[in-house]
């Protein structure tokens, strides 16, 4: 679909494109495409089996919350999610655009280490990926997310696991917009480490900026991508920071690194908890400098944790759990606007730590 992005007239042919482009940061993301080993691991912690039809109940739960879908504009699903429908037999893909939510697609196959480093990676999944997406844009798919990793450490991230993952993105994104799915981009640098927030802003500045260099190699219209980074923040093992200074920090490092043609920045959560990722994001639309860019979110495990414990994989628990999730979509949609109050205080475990170290997805 995208053929040139430098034609001139770009903006009248790609238009349609350009349209869920922009409906798909209105708010902001439900990621929901924890492959079938993740899924695993949330679901044992609530004792709760990894089978289809759990999998898939957890999704209904979240896909059907009334309430819900007006506070997201997409849904990152897991290959499985996207042929699933709920028990009564509608497919998730159309109870989502009926809710006026885009349904994206996670395309990328894992990451696997690269020979010669201290355990540093690169993303599958490049083999095959233009017939995968012209199969998901017709399951129904308009965008998808593809991670790569980077982890700071005394000499990481590495040049080589810059540059290879950066140009892995910027193939990935190509070959999205060729078939009409629009690309997020997504280089999560870790948050594992005792390194101060300074050095994760350094790290973070590198990497986006040879993200950039590599999209624009591989002629990748910006106007027609998502960035999904990392905040900038101290490590997991340092003292905690202000969700004000996280905010500077991480916008200082946006403004340095990601063109203004980008439409919408919406970060990942990481091993945040629920509250502290919503009080970042609030902190940084509350901040008043330059931002070409909207800046939203796209949290998987920040969204889903308290209600995953309201669950438990149990019937007579689905109204609970529903409040609970409805309550973290509120806090975050407004948060995207800076209005945010610190009232989301209906989620058990809202405030817990998600992070587990040196977590393999
Ligand atoms: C917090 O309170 C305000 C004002 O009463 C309300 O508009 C907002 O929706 C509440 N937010 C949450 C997440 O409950």
């Amino acid at each position: 679909m995208i053929k040139n992005h430098s034609d001139l007239n770009f903006k009248e042919i790609f238009l349609p494109y350009l349209v869920w482009v922009s409906h798909l940061y209105m708010v902001g993301i439900l990621a929901a495409d924890e492959s079938t080993g993740t899924i695993g691991k949330r679901l044992s912690s609530i004792n709760v089996e990894n089978i289809e039809e759990n999998r898939r109940s957890l999704r209904e739960l979240l896909f059907c919350t009334p309430g819900a879908l007006e506070c997201l504009s997409g849904v990152i699903l897991f290959e499985e999610t996207l042929y699933q429908k709920t028990a009564s037999g509608k497919p998730f893909v159309d109870v989502l655009k009926e809710g006026g939510v885009l349904p994206g697609i996670k395309v990328d196959k894992g990451t696997v280490e690269l020979r010669g480093t201290n355990g540093e990676t690169t993303t599958q999944g490049l083999d095959g990926l233009g017939q995968r997406c012209a199969k998901y844009y017709e399951a129904g798919a308009r965008f998808a997310k593809w991670r790569a990793v980077l982890k700071i450490g005394l000499t990481e991230p590495s040049e080589l696991a810059i540059h290879e993952n950066a140009y892995g993105l910027a193939r990935y994104a190509a070959i999205c917009q060729e078939n009409g799915l629009v690309p997020i981009v997504e280089p999560e640098i870790l948050v594992d480490g005792s390194h101060d927030i300074e050095k994760c802003a350094a790290v973070t500045e590198r990497v986006l900026a040879a993200c950039y260099k590599a999209l624009n190699d591989h002629h990748v219209m910006l106007e027609g991508t998502l960035l999904k980074p990392n905040m900038v923040t101290p490590g997991s093992d340092a003292p905690k920071v202000a969700p004000e200074v996280i905010a500077e920090l991480t916008v200082r490092a946006l403004q340095r690194t990601v063109p203004a043609a980008v439409p919408a920045i919406v970060f990942l959560s990481g091993g945040q908890s629920e509250e502290q990722a919503t009080l970042n994001l609030n902190a940084m639309n509350k901040l008043k400098t330059k931002k070409p860019w909207s800046l939203s979110f796209s949290f998987g495990r920040a969204l889903q944790q308290s209600t995953l414990k309201a669950w438990a994989g149990k019937t007579g628990n689905v109204g609970k759990a529903r409040a609970a999730f409805l309550c973290r979509c509120k806090a975050n949609s407004e948060a995207t606007l800076g209005t945010y109050q610190g009232n989301a205080t209906l989620g058990e475990g809202a405030s817990e730590s998600l992070h587990v170290k040196d977590y393999k997805y």
